[in-house]
């Protein structure tokens, strides 16, 4: 039975493009909606442009009422049915409650290697603490902040003269790799950890 993805983003929104992209052929997934939180977000117009049904749930009205946007959130999502969620560049911080709903199934892409740098500002601090190596890491989003199982993760060196621009642009990189190979045998039912290189 082919799972239904829903994407949700808060930017430019690659990471979607990159698992969008992906679930073709006999992929055991495919996506059924792309919402962002940021009614402008760039990757809006570029699931639209690839077909994906799209939605926007604004959280500014909410102010800080979590629980309101997170409602609101779900009656969103609620229209696609989604089995899986993943989180593409989405900048909200999830209360447990809604983590909770989502257990088991539920992805997030964090730009280190956790459980390493937790937050923010991960290049930079991989930078600063005169670190070999840096990357990202696909996990089960749990209702601590970027602390689930991990699923994959990819490294990349940290050269020197790095800034943490230059960084993040090579760890992107492997982002649109590590997402969608770790999305497709998650998908299976698989939860093996992916390693790359
Ligand atoms: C990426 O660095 C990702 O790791 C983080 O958000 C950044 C932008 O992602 N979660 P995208 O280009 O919007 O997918």
């Amino acid at each position: 039975m082919t799972k239904r993805v829903a994407i949700l983003i808060s930017g430019g929104g690659s990471n979607m493009v990159s698992l969008v992209d992906s679930m073709t052929g006999d992929h055991p997934a495919r996506p059924v909606l792309v919402l962002s939180n940021r009614p402008g977000a760039g990757g809006l117009d570029k699931a639209a442009a690839r077909g994906v049904p799209t939605a926007v749930v604004d959280h500014r009205p909410f102010g800080g009422d979590r629980a309101a946007f997170e409602a609101a959130l779900q009656t969103g999502l609620a229209m696609a049915r989604p089995d899986i969620l993943c989180l593409a560049g989405f900048m909200r911080v999830l209360t447990p409650d809604f983590t909770n709903a989502w257990a088991g199934r539920m992805l997030n892409i964090h730009p280190s290697l956790l459980p390493k740098y937790r937050g923010l500002h991960t290049h930079q601090r991989a930078i600063e603490a005169g670190d070999a190596e840096a990357g990202c890491t696909v996990h089960e989003v749990t209702a601590e902040l970027d602390d689930g199982p991990i699923l994959g993760q990819a490294r990349v060196p940290i050269r020197p003269g790095d800034t943490a621009e230059t960084l993040a642009a090579r760890v992107l990189v492997q982002e649109h790799a590590l997402y969608p190979a770790v999305l497709r045998r998650f998908a299976a039912g698989d939860r093996t950890p992916i390693f790359l290189p």
